[in-house]
């Protein structure tokens, strides 16, 4: 027994809810948030692990409160539970997601009506008036890639931002993770200068944590270290060199 068997708070009201895989090196969160009645669920995690992640889910809230599925962008690690987990959520529930990761998003069957950011000012207000700001990130790693700063806590939802290949896998970055996170964005991101756009415009947000999609969350001085080094990053165009086939 572990104290990853079971959903860990990570913030006030928000919840990692993912699997904790010793033998895997590259581990996937979905995160939780609870408001009042009202449950919002991030990137909600991939099929082979939907039973585990729901099991959390419901250590927390009765998944019928789950009124909306953040989406950060197309990818079958966030996304492919969502058909499974969209019958036990409310009758109510909206898929939020960009429109270009929309359309390709409902490729898994999901029957759930979308909200689509960019079609309503890149934000959402919960019934309690709390307000969850989306701020695209294109290209980082997919062309709707979106990332979720909810204004009550600071939690900046980062997706495949700011994640990190991880062995030795902790819900806390430790010493190493800044080099586990650039060997993960290197390959992954399109490119430096696209790379920088991105965390320009996340810094202008009051970010106290940052909880990716994958790797470990980010508190503390890390989140301005991690800010500063992904903005100097080669990745994408300049790490990978291009060869003539
Ligand atoms: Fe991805
Ligand atoms: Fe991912």
């Amino acid at each position: 027994m572990s104290k990853y068997d079971n959903a860990l708070e990570i913030a006030p009201g928000v919840y990692w809810v993912g699997f904790y895989d010793k033998n895997a090196g590259f581990h996937c969160n979905p995160y939780l948030l609870v408001d009042g009645d009202e449950a919002v669920l991030f990137d909600a995690g991939t099929k082979p692990h939907y039973e585990i992640i729901m099991r959390k889910i419901m250590e927390v809230v009765n998944p019928i409160n789950i009124t909306h599925i953040v989406l950060h962008h197309q990818d079958p690690d966030l996304c492919a539970a969502v058909p499974d987990m969209e019958r036990l959520c409310s009758p109510d529930l909206k898929i939020v997601s960009s429109w270009r990761a929309g359309v390709l998003i409902a490729y898994y069957g999901i029957k759930s009506e979308f909200y689509y950011v960019d079609r309503n000012n890149y934000q959402l207000k919960l019934k309690s008036g709390r307000t969850l700001k989306f701020i695209p990130t294109p290209f980082c790693h997919c062309p709707g890639s979106i990332v979720t700063f909810d204004e009550k806590t600071g939690v900046l939802f980062s997706s495949d931002l700011f994640g990190a290949f991880s062995f030795n896998w902790d819900i806390e970055a430790g010493p190493y993770y800044m080099e586990a996170m650039k060997a993960f964005h290197e390959p992954y991101m399109a490119s430096k200068e696209i790379l920088r756009r991105s965390i320009e415009r996340i810094q202008k947000y009051p970010v106290k944590i940052i909880a990716p999609q994958h790797g470990s969350v980010l508190k503390g001085d890390k989140v301005a270290e991690a800010m500063s080094i992904l903005k100097e990053l080669d990745c994408g165009d300049e790490f990978i060199p291009w060869q003539e086939v």
